[in-house]
C-alpha cells in the first residue's frame, strides 16, 4: 500500500447535552480557535452522539444553539472554521455504519468510557452508547482530519479511530483513511469538578457548585469560586509540592488557562498565598475573561433563526469534503452505485 499524503485537518466536537462549561472552554473551545488560523478546522456540534443517552427534544435543540453560540463567542468564526451540527450531514451516521462492521465488538469491550458510563447497568443503556466510538472514528475520518485535539479522556476513542482506519485500510488493500493524531496538550485539557477535584467538571453533576456554566453571571462565578473545595495548606511555590491536593492544582490549572500562562508561572506568583488571597483573584480574573463571552453568547442566542442559519451553512460546507470520501468509500465496500 502505499501512504497518500493527507492534508493537515482539524476535527473536534462537543456533545449538545446540557449547557456549555468552563471544562469544555478551556478544555476544548479555546485551544480550536487557536488552531483554526493553523490549518483548515471542522468543528462540530455532535448532536447524534448526545442522543445516545436520553434527551428531551426542546433542550437538546436549545442545547445546540447554544453550544454553537458559546463557539462563535469564543472566537469560532464560520467564515474560517467549517461550524454546523452533525445530524444535518447524513454521510455522519452512514460511515458510522460501515464502521459498525470494521469494528470488533471486543474492542468496543475494552472502551474505559462506556464502562464508566454503563456501569452496573450495562444491558440497559443504548446500544448507541456501545456503538459510540465507532461514530466517532467516522465523525473524524469523513474529513480525512488528520489532527484531533481532544481532552485526555477521548484519548483512548481517538486510538480506536485509528485501529479502525487501519483495519479498513488493510481489509480492502487501500490506504484510504490517515491515521489521525490525538491532539492534548495545554495546562487545563482537563477541568476537575469544584467539589471534587478527582471528577472531571461535567454537564450533568447533581450539584451547580461543582461547575462553571459559560452562562453564568459575575456574581454566581465569585460564589462558586469562592466555595470550590480546597485545603486548608497555602501554595507551594513549586508545582511537585501540589501532587495530593487535586482541588488545588485545579484551581492552579484554570487560572494558568484563563490567564494563558503556564501553572509553574502561576505557583510562582502565588507562592506562600492563602485561599483568601488567591481564590478572589481567580475570580475576578474569570469574571475579566468569561463576562465578555457570556455576554456574546446571550446576544447570539437571542437570535436563534441566525444561528440555525449559520449551522445550515455549515452543513453545506461540510457536506462537500464529507460526501464525496462516504462515496468513495462505498465505491471501495463493494456497495453498488447508480
Ligand atoms: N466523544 C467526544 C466527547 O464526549 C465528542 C466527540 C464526538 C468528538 N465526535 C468527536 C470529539 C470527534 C473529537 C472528534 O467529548
Amino acid at each position: 500500500m502505499t501512504a497518500p499524503t493527507f492534508t493537515p485537518r482539524v476535527f473536534s466536537g462537543i456533545k449538545p447535552s446540557g449547557g456549555l462549561t468552563l471544562g469544555n472552554y478551556l478544555g476544548a473551545i479555546k485551544r480550536w480557535v487557536d488552531m483554526q488560523g493553523q490549518m483548515e478546522s471542522v468543528y462540530c456540534v455532535v448532536d447524534l452522539h448526545a442522543i445516545t443517552v436520553w434527551q428531551d427534544p426542546a433542550e437538546l435543540r436549545d442545547g445546540t444553539r447554544e453550544i454553537a453560540a458559546g463557539m462563535i463567542a469564543s472566537g469560532i468564526d464560520p467564515s474560517k472554521s467549517i461550524l454546523f451540527n452533525q445530524s444535518q450531514v447524513s454521510a455522519h451516521a452512514e460511515l458510522g455504519w460501515i464502521f459498525n462492521c470494521v469494528s470488533r465488538v471486543g474492542w468496543m469491550n475494552r472502551m474505559t468510557q462506556f464502562k464508566d458510563k454503563a456501569g452496573s447497568n450495562a444491558e440497559k443503556v443504548s446500544l448507541g452508547l456501545y456503538a459510540y466510538p465507532s461514530l466517532m472514528a467516522a465523525d473524524i475520518l469523513l474529513y480525512h482530519a488528520t489532527h484531533v485535539p481532544v481532552g485526555e479522556d477521548q484519548k483512548q476513542h481517538v486510538e480506536l479511530t485509528r485501529d479502525i482506519a487501519s483495519k479498513f485500510n488493510h481489509d480492502f488493500g487501500e490506504a484510504f483513511f490517515p491515521l489521525t493524531e490525538p491532539v492534548i496538550d495545554g495546562p487545563a485539557t482537563r477541568v476537575m469538578n469544584l467539589r471534587d477535584g478527582t471528577k472531571k467538571m461535567s454537564k450533568s453533576g447533581e450539584s451547580d457548585m461543582e461547575r462553571i456554566n459559560m452562562l453564568d453571571d459575575a456574581d454566581t462565578l465569585v460564589k462558586k469560586f469562592k466555595k470550590a473545595k480546597t485545603d486548608p495548606e497555602p501554595l507551594p511555590d513549586n508545582l511537585d509540592d501540589l501532587a495530593g491536593r487535586a482541588e488545588a492544582r485545579n484551581l492552579i490549572d484554570i487560572y494558568a488557562a484563563l490567564d494563558d500562562r503556564t501553572p509553574e508561572a502561576v505557583i510562582t506568583e502565588y507562592a506562600g498565598a492563602g485561599w483568601g488571597k488567591f481564590k478572589p483573584a481567580l475570580a475576578d480574573l474569570s469574571v475579566a475573561k468569561l463576562a465578555p463571552i457570556s455576554t456574546e453568547m446571550k446576544r447570539l442566542m437571542n437570535d436563534p433563526a441566525e444561528i440555525d442559519r449559520t449551522l445550515a451553512q455549515g452543513a453545506q460546507k461540510a457536506r462537500e469534503i464529507a460526501n464525496p470520501v462516504l462515496e468513495r468509500t462505498y465505491d471501495i465496500v463493494g456497495l453498488l452505485r447508480g
